[in-house]
């Protein structure tokens, strides 16, 4: 029996643009540089077919210098997807860029229509639940709008906090299998992974907590060796990724795809 939550057949992700210097952050670190961006992009799309999914490879979208993060464009369960609403006002006019590809995947598709705003980041689904972190990007509204489509198909949604001043829910976690989440200290010092087990990034590394559990491969950052350590001394099979470049823009591994 599949494990729908991180046993996938498919993912969508989208060819990062030159526009991607102009693309959100909370700091200027740097400017992104392109060609190792699309080196990094390239890696990370290879992984994951090397699981044997198909990876749907849409093309650059110069007009909005953030959609190479397609993950905050939708939700994708199992027999149902939900085109977001996006907070970040640049990134709104993503999701008709995305309709199609999602509406040729699925035969039910929703869209969240507002006036809530919930971005794909913060949406962490596991094997019982759908979690949702209330962010600067996803606000109560969206939440709600996004509870009363899920129940219809039987998900149970739990509101939960993203941390202040971190952009999304899963900035800070990530599932690794059924009943185990990869997290910073701080997001589960919040008590919203009670039940589950909890593995921990290493102090300083939390960074490596958006990481992604596709088939048998756990996908992360490189340059977190403590983190990609204990991950593997768990038993887990860990490919790192350069990720200098998105990190200069506040993205990670699970950003760069959307996955069921
Ligand atoms: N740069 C990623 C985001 O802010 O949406």
């Amino acid at each position: 029996m599949t494990n729908p939550s991180f046993e996938f057949a498919h993912a969508i992700t989208r060819k990062p643009s030159k526009s991607i210097i102009a693309g959100l952050r909370a700091e200027n670190t740097g400017t992104p540089d392109f060609a190792q961006m699309e080196i990094d992009h390239a890696n990370y799309v290879a992984t994951l077919r090397e699981t044997g999914a198909e990876v749907i490879e849409l093309p650059a979208l110069e007009a909005f210098p953030d959609s190479v993060f397609v993950e905050d464009d939708a939700l994708c369960l199992k027999d149902v997807a939900i085109l977001m609403r996006p907070g970040a006002p640049s990134r709104m006019g993503e999701i008709a860029q995305m309709s199609s590809t999602i509406r040729a995947q699925y035969e039910n598709v929703f869209e969240v229509k507002g006036p809530g705003f919930i971005e794909g980041g913060d949406i962490l689904t596991t094997a019982r639940e759908v979690l949702v972190g209330k962010s600067a990007r996803t606000d109560a509204a969206g939440v709600a709008e996004l509870r009363e489509i899920i129940t219809r198909f039987g998900y149970t949604l739990r509101e939960v906090q993203t941390p202040p001043d971190v952009l999304h829910f899963k900035t800070d976690c990530s599932l690794l299998d059924g009943e185990t989440i990869l997290a910073t200290k701080r997001l589960d010092a919040s008590g919203c992974f009670e039940g589950y087990k909890v593995l921990h990034t290493a102090d300083g590394e939390e960074a490596a907590a958006n990481a992604i559990r596709f088939n048998q491969f756990v996908i992360m950052a490189a340059g977190f060796p403590k983190t990609a350590g204990m991950l593997r001394a768990h038993g887990y099979t860990v490919r790192e990724i350069n990720n200098t470049e998105c990190a200069k823009i506040d993205g990670g591994m699970s950003c760069l795809s959307l996955r069921f």
